[in-house]
């Protein structure tokens, strides 16, 4: 599995059976990413809230590659009026794709689709958890503050292996509370997410890192924009 990060919440997870999935593909707006849209394709994108930084370049990317874009029921209806092929799913629910199955979970955010004319509503925020053939689970927090059920449901039900979480603060959880939402949820590994792409999400991610290693045994990756985390 290959998990590449395009900064802010934009996540490629390719899997070992050459599956290309994109999270929050935030792209061509995103002054921390160099890589051009054009570049990307995919065959599932997921979406897990309708603010620009999230759904981002997902229509543009589905239109050109017919990925198939997946999101909250409402979500998936605003893509499918704009003519794209898209799967809606709620919280708590799951979806069984040709080598990964996906769970919807909460997030405690917003949604409304921040770019069209009028907002449209889309739903509720939401994360994922991407269970690969391996029984590896990836957990991508989407942009949430801290919730218990990081720790009763994500945590001691669906325990995932890597978790992304943002730590940027203002719009999400900060540092502090993702310490405690990283403590809860228990992964191996965490990736921070969600920082440093613009002023007021500033955050040095490696007192993160040093602080949770050194009160547990999570490992944090740091990883620069367009870098890859390899695992196997
Ligand atoms: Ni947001
Ligand atoms: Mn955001």
């Amino acid at each position: 599995m290959k998990l590449r990060w395009f900064g802010h919440s934009a996540f490629e997870i390719l899997t070992d059976e050459n599956s290309k999935i994109l999270i929050d593909p935030f792209i061509s707006n995103n002054p921390s990413c160099n890589i051009p849209v054009e570049e990307l394709e995919a065959d599932l994108i997921f979406v897990t809230h309708g603010h620009a930084d999230h759904l981002g370049d997902a229509m543009e990317i589905a239109n050109r590659s017919g990925a198939l874009l997946v999101g909250t029921h409402e979500i998936s209806v605003f893509f499918s009026k704009q003519g794209l092929e898209s799967e809606g799913m709620n919280i708590g629910g799951s979806l069984r794709f040709d080598d990964i199955k996906v769970t919807m979970v909460d997030a405690k955010h917003s949604s409304d689709i921040d770019f069209t004319d009028e907002m449209t509503c889309g739903g509720t925020a939401c994360g994922f958890i991407f269970q690969l053939e391996n029984g590896r689970k990836i957990y991508h927090a989407g942009d949430t503050g801290l919730f218990t059920d990081m720790k009763t449901v994500i945590g001691e039900i669906y325990k995932p292996d890597i978790a992304l979480l943002p730590i940027g603060d203002r719009y999400t959880m900060g540092p502090e509370d993702a310490l405690i939402a990283a403590k809860w949820i228990s992964p191996q590994k965490v990736i921070p997410m969600h920082y440093n792409t613009f002023p007021v999400i500033e955050q040095d991610p490696n007192i993160f890192k040093e602080i949770l290693e050194e009160e547990t045994s999570i490992k944090v990756i740091i990883l620069n924009p367009g870098e890859t985390y390899q695992e196997y």
